[in-house]
């Protein structure tokens, strides 16, 4: 068994049951932080779906990551609620105080930023979670201390 792909995931869905594709990748992208070509092929031959359609189902999800995340992951929502809570101005001070694109990871991977569909928590917007991290209500005050926690963190 290649080590991509964790068995004691594996062995808690049974072999050959498609449904068990998405929570499987899920498990595998929490412990190892990203998706890659060996868990398509790995997963894809343990629950009998070709690696490519493993890879096209995974893609169709902004939550998979197919490469290494850099050492802090933000994650902004951009779900209605943050979205009218101000999370695109939010976004737009990420990328320019940090130097990282959404969707990419600054080139001293350093930070990885994504923005994803709603956290399921739209009564606190705007959300932003870094890491295991979740900062609630979030204001242009707050956003000012945290890029700078960032910042001090990674000097
Ligand atoms: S829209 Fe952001 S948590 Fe729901």
């Amino acid at each position: 068994m290649n080590k991509e792909v964790p068995v004691h995931i594996l062995e808690k869905y049974p072999a050959g049951k498609r449904d068990g594709l998405i929570p499987i990748l899920m498990e595998i992208q929490n412990e190892k932080g990203f998706l890659s070509e060996e868990v398509f092929q790995e997963v894809g031959r343990y629950l009998n779906i070709p690696a490519n359609k493993v890879y096209c189902v995974a893609t169709f999800y902004d939550r998979f990551r197919f490469k290494p995340a850099g050492r802090y992951l933000i994650q902004m929502c951009r779900g209605t609620a943050c979205y009218l809570s101000g999370s695109t101005t939010y976004l737009d001070e990420f990328v320019r105080q940090l130097k990282v694109s959404p969707g990419g990871t600054s080139k001293d991977r350093r930070y990885s930023l994504e923005v994803t569909s709603c956290m399921g928590a739209c009564d606190s917007a705007p959300v932003i979670r870094i890491n295991d991290k979740i900062y609630s209500r979030v204001t242009p005050e707050d956003l000012v201390r945290i890029i700078r926690s960032l910042k001090e963190k990674t000097e």
